[in-house]
Formats: C-alpha cells, sequence, structure tokens
C-alpha cells in the first residue's frame, strides 16, 4: 500500500522491508516492518510459568521493552497458605531479573508492575488452566496467551509429566478458543544426534 502525503496517512515514512515473493506468482510483495510495540499497545496477555527461569526474563523484558502494554495476567501457583499476589509482588518481581525495569521505573516500580501486572490462581494440569469462574470472566476478550510453563525434571512421574507438558498446552488452546486469544507456547526440543543406545550428558554428543 503506497502511502498518502509527505509522511503518508499513519504517521513518518519508514523503510519499507525487503520484498518477498508469492509461492504463486512473480510479483514482489512488500511487507512492512514489525513494530512490536504497536502491536502490543493496550494488548491483555496472560502469562504462564512466570515463576520460572525463562517467563522470570520474558516477563521483565516485556514489560521493560513494552511499557504501552495494556494488562498481563500473570498465571501462578499460590503455594501452601499462600495467595499469587503476595507470591507473585513478594517473591517474583523482587527478584533479578526484574532489575533493568526497577532500574527504569525507580521508586515507581511498585506502582508500574501493579498497574500492569495481574496474578491469578491456576494449574496448568486443570481445564482452562484451573482459573475461577470469576477470573476467567476477567479474560473476556483476552489477546494473547504466553505459554512458559513446563516440567522440566529430566525424571517425572508419568502421570505428572502428561499433566503440565501435553495437557498445559491443549488447557492453553482451551482458553485461547474460549477467548479468542492467539498462543505463543514455550517449548524444548532436544537434540541426540544420530548415535543408538543411552546417552550420558558427559558424552560428546556428536552434533
Ligand atoms: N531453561 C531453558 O534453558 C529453556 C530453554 C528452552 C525452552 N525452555 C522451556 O521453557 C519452559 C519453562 O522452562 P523453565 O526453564 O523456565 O522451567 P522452570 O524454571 O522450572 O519454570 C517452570 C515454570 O512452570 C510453572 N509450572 C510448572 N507446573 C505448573 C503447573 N502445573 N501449573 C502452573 N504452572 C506450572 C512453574 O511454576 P512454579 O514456580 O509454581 O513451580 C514455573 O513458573 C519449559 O517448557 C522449557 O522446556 C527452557
Amino acid at each position: 500500500m503506497r502511502p498518502h502525503g509527505k509522511n503518508g496517512a499513519h504517521g513518518p515514512h519508514v523503510p519499507a522491508a525487503p520484498a518477498t515473493r508469492r509461492p504463486d506468482s512473480t510479483a514482489p510483495v512488500a511487507r512492512p516492518p514489525l513494530d512490536v510495540a504497536r502491536l502490543l499497545a493496550g494488548r491483555r496477555i496472560l502469562v504462564t510459568g512466570a515463576t520460572g527461569f525463562v517467563g522470570k526474563v520474558a516477563l521483565s523484558l516485556l514489560l521493560d521493552r513494552y511499557p504501552g502494554i495494556g494488562k498481563v495476567f500473570v498465571l501462578v501457583r499460590p503455594g501452601t497458605g499462600g495467595t499469587p499476589e503476595a507470591r507473585f509482588f513478594g517473591k517474583v518481581v523482587s527478584g533479578r531479573p526484574f532489575d533493568p525495569l526497577r532500574a527504569r521505573h525507580g521508586a515507581g516500580f511498585d506502582a508500574f508492575v501493579h498497574e500492569k501486572c495481574v496474578p491469578i490462581a491456576g494449574d496448568v494440569s486443570a481445564p482452562l488452566l484451573g482459573i475461577p469462574a470469576a477470573d476467567l470472566a476477567r479474560l473476556e476478550g483476552l489477546d494473547l496467551v504466553l505459554g512458559s510453563a513446563g516440567l522440566v525434571d529430566f525424571d517425572p512421574s508419568l502421570e505428572l509429566a502428561l499433566g503440565v507438558n501435553v495437557r498445559g498446552p491443549r488447557h492453553a488452546l482451551e482458553l485461547c478458543r474460549r477467548t479468542g486469544a492467539a498462543l505463543v507456547h514455550v517449548s524444548t526440543c532436544f537434540v541426540a544426534g544420530t548415535g543408538a543406545g543411552g546417552l550420558w550428558a558427559e558424552a560428546p554428543s556428536g552434533g
């Protein structure tokens, strides 16, 4: 699409991305650059696994780079006798992965994370991620589920592993279908090379 006027109808002119070709045509198709900040502005996102290694960093980066994000609902297992709020605000955002965000906001850090983040209780191994009915109602019109919950133990019980790593993504999809959200699923690919038999961590993998 050609921009109208000097700077185009939608703001200053941005150089076009490299042209790609449709598989069924020789005509080049220009794609606009991906503007993630604009795409996420005002969006409502649910993040799972935000108490974990990958999820903490992902959440901190999201909030640091895209402060215009609308709301981030954070699925948290409360722990015995606790609340999702106490665990998330008391033990998660106080951690080092949130240091860049803390440095950026200074004294306004607490207010910022309380404004953006809404901890909700849940468990990915349960239907609809185990989210209580009252919280499900708040998720109507959700834009995105970022699923980073996972069981990364090498020898969990089969039932536990299936519940988290197989049924968990299905339950996330179920929530997406109900709310209209898109799903980004964080996964892992183990590469074991072409060797046969057992594989030991100390042994060279052979590529
Ligand atoms: N670490 C890596 O280098 C790496 C690299 C590539 C991909 N990944 C993938 O990223 C995902 C997360 O890995 P990680 O390293 O961040 O693992 P992690 O540190 O063990 O964190 C796991 C997260 O999943 C949550 N979780 C586990 N079971 C749950 C359940 N039933 N309901 C709700 N939440 C549950 C945990 O919550 P609690 O705190 O309540 O236990 C925690 O937030 C996995 O799928 C992993 O395969 C990891």
